[in-house]
């Protein structure tokens, strides 16, 4: 059989992850030191494991419905009213697989073959190919180090054509930790109203936020709601990452369509998942704190420790990730990550495996213990040193 002449052409052409090829080389090096991994070291709290546990004692083993157990619905509305001024009913909630599955329905349900994606970049990777899946088109707008790695209203207008569909906003943002405040999301908001574009939202670190400003909803903003998918889950702010849960809120046309490929790909999100989840939302608030904290600790650490090597980095205010230029070594993100994983095996992530616009940085994940860190940081030293780059 010739395969490839068999494979549909757009998927056989997706990128394949850059995180991951570094993963399968350090995973050969039995004293690597991985600071690539984004998701939290901490446990579940123990009260959601607790629940899930309960969930299977009691048989609750089934599918549940669609769109996700109303329960878990109606708690997921308090939850984002509570916590970030946003007003939804349960029948504008889909329960997914991950917010990873929620981005993907989200861009089926709304992208047709020419359809243009604006995606702002570095950015989380999977944006771009399930884009190019549907027949869109990714646009690619650079944020840049000297704006905080934020999306200005100049770039966007600049951007905009009478193809464009939808806007991804991914603040927090994984790789740079950049954010959006209330005005900058104002001005990006100013931009869209009264157009068709809509707004796909990815608000996965929307706990993760450092400093005095919580993290704002561009959906909370007058006349955005209409206009916005907001993309949330478990993964990040609850340490769930294989619970393999999230959720999507929007505007009820779209999640109802939403629902409708879920209920053909999935049926429904894994029960037991969903019931430790209601959990999450009734009693880990502390929890989410408690992790928070650790998380700043270890920012202020890393991004202290790196400026004073020389790999100078932008203070991150959100999610749980630095991303230093790596310009003082005159290599390329890619040449840098390699010999740094084979001269001192450690494991970080080129800038550019977030887009071109990563050029020049690399990402380093702190969602690791202090001890953990403090050697990471001592062999980065040690590499720039012998290297002669400071
Ligand atoms: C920005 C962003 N969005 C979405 C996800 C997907 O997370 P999950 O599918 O585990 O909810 C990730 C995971 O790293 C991410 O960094």
């Amino acid at each position: 059989m010739n395969y490839d002449s068999i494979l549909a052409p757009a998927a056989k052409e997706m990128r394949p992850s850059g995180i991951r090829r570094f993963f399968d080389m350090a995973a050969e090096m039995p004293h690597c030191i991985s600071l690539g991994v984004g998701e939290p070291d901490f446990k579940t709290p123990w009260a959601v494991r607790d629940a899930g546990i309960r969930s299977l004692e009691q048989g609750r083993t089934k599918y549940t419905a669609n769109a996700g157990l109303m329960q878990l619905r109606q708690e997921i509305c308090r939850y984002l009213s509570r916590r970030f001024e946003l007003d939804y009913q349960p029948n504008e909630v889909v329960v997914t697989v991950g917010g990873s599955e929620a981005i993907d329905l989200c861009i089926r349900a709304l992208v047709q073959p020419g359809d243009e994606v604006i995606i702002p970049e570095p950015c989380f990777v999977c944006y771009e190919p399930i884009t190019q899946l549907t027949g869109g088109v990714p646009v690619h707008i650079a944020t840049k180090a000297e704006d905080d790695f934020r999306l200005t209203a100049d770039q966007l207008k600049a951007a905009i054509t009478p193809k464009t569909k939808l806007l991804v906003l991914p603040f927090p943002n994984n790789p740079t930790g950049g954010v959006m405040s209330a005005a900058d999301l104002e001005a990006i908001a100013e931009v869209l109203r009264g157009t068709d574009i809509m707004v796909l939202s990815d608000e996965i670190y929307s706990e993760l936020t450092y400093g005095l400003d919580r993290h704002v909803s561009i959906a909370s903003l007058p006349g955005m709601r209409e206009r916005t998918i907001v993309v949330n889950g478990f993964s990040k702010s609850y340490a769930m990452t294989g619970w393999r849960l999230g959720y999507a809120v929007g505007p009820q046309p779209i999640i109802k369509v939403m629902t409708k490929i879920h209920q053909s790909c999935i049926m429904s999100a894994p029960t037991t998942s969903q019931y430790a989840a209601i959990t999450a939302l009734r009693q880990c608030d502390d929890a989410i704190e408690t992790m928070r904290d650790e998380y700043n600790r270890r920012r202020r650490y890393v991004v202290k420790a790196l400026n004073e090597m020389g790999l100078t980095c932008f203070e991150p205010r959100g999610a749980f990730y630095v991303f230093p230029s790596i310009q003082i070594s005159g290599l390329t993100s890619e040449e840098f990550c390699e010999r740094l994983l084979h001269e001192k095996e450690i494991a970080i992530v080129p800038g550019d495996a977030f887009g071109s616009s990563g050029e020049g940085f690399a990402r380093i994940s702190y969602a690791y213990s202090v001890e953990h860190l403090e050697t990471a940081m001592r062999r980065i030293r040690a590499f720039l040193e012998d290297n002669g780059w400071r």
